[in-house]
């Protein structure tokens, strides 16, 4: 098969290799995937970098998230899944060396997810970290039918699926954004208020918007960052799910005011999260997915051989969805 891989951490253009590798064959409990899209999102540029980790394997093919179909299973799987178009998530995590970038991918069975007509490979490899991420955690604290949900960076490739799963989730969402461009976008999802974060104070807009009563929950992109605001715009007894902290990496938490307050402070790591939570994420994907009105927003498109182009442009920043490489 043609694939994508590193034997080094590095830029992506220094150490990507475009290559023939040999078919890989499923395992007890495996399914092989022709793969057709290949989601590259900002953790496997960390991986690729060496800023996680030095690389843990002799060899590397990048990227976690993908979509295609599913051409062979291994022993102890339905047949009956030969020909499905799946999407899939955990390709090159949790121990595992061989991503999506390449023609085929062998992984439990357990971590494709049938992917609904009328949803293309594409938007199926966006799906992965980023709407899994976003469902964690937007449900790490239980129902939020009902609650008042805030989503900062709503427009975010995380962000965004969690404003929408939140909407169709039957909560009130509140996002904050830095621009009308994201606004307009937060909204379109299904966000009921939207905060200028950059320009605006979020915790005395997210008072005003809810009375004063503050938000249920929040999933949270920088939890570092936003902190000081995060924690004013979150009432008593209520619950932060936080995804990432790029603006402060070991923040100071006052965490007697999170005794005091009986505040619930959640970090989540998609690829180690419960399993039980991964596979109600899958469910609940597949129901909203089919449920109607949805955006999955593809940022860009590049061919394998483009992949350390793909890289750069996810480094970059910006991104508006996620960055798609097909084999
Ligand atoms: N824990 C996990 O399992 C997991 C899963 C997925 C992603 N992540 C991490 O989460 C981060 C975001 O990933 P992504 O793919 O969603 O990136 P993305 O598509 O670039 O979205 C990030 C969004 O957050 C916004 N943002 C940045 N800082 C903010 C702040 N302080 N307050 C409010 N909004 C802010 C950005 O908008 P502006 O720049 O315009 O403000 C952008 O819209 C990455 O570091 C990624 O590695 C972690």
């Amino acid at each position: 098969m043609r694939a994508v891989w590193y034997e080094r951490n590095g830029a992506a253009r220094d150490v990507l290799v475009v290559g023939e590798m040999p078919d890989p064959e499923p395992g007890l409990g495996e399914v092989r995937v022709r793969l057709k899209a290949s989601g590259v999102n900002p953790a496997d540029t960390y991986w690729r970098a060496g800023t996680n980790a030095a690389i843990a394997h002799p060899r590397v093919i990048p990227n976690s998230d993908g979509a295609g179909l599913v051409d062979k299973v291994g022993p102890g799987v339905s047949a009956a899944l030969v020909g499905k178009r799946v999407w899939l998530y955990n390709g090159q995590r949790g121990g595992r060396a061989f991503g999506t970038a390449a023609e085929y991918i062998t992984l439990s069975a357990d971590l494709v997810t049938v992917l609904p007509d009328g949803v293309s490979f594409a938007e199926g490899a966006t799906l992965g970290i980023p709407c899994m991420t976003a469902h964690c955690c937007l449900l790490a604290a239980g129902p939020v039918q009902g609650r008042t949900v805030l989503v900062t960076g709503g427009a975010g490739a995380v962000g965004h699926y969690a404003v929408q799963l939140a909407k169709w989730a039957g909560a009130r969402v509140i996002a904050t954004v830095s621009s009308e461009d994201k606004a307009e976008k937060a909204r379109a999802g299904g966000a009921d208020a939207v905060i200028d974060y950059k320009r605006e104070d979020v915790a005395v807009r997210v008072m005003a918007i809810t009375d004063g009563a503050g938000v249920d929950h929040a999933v949270e992109v920088d939890a570092g960052g936003n902190l000081a605001a995060t924690l004013a715009c979150v009432r008593d007894n209520g619950s932060i799910a936080a995804y990432a902290s790029a603006g402060a990496r070991e923040p100071t938490v006052p965490i007697y005011a999170l005794i005091r307050r009986n505040l619930t402070f959640q970090g989540v790591y998609l690829a180690t999260h419960p399993h039980a939570a991964r596979k109600r994420a899958q469910t609940d994907i597949t129901a909203w997915l089919t449920s109607g009105r949805r955006m999955l927003p593809v940022a860009a498109r590049f061919t394998l051989e483009e992949t350390a182009a793909a890289h750069e442009l996810v480094e970059q920043g910006g991104k508006a969805g996620t960055v798609v490489v097909e084999p």
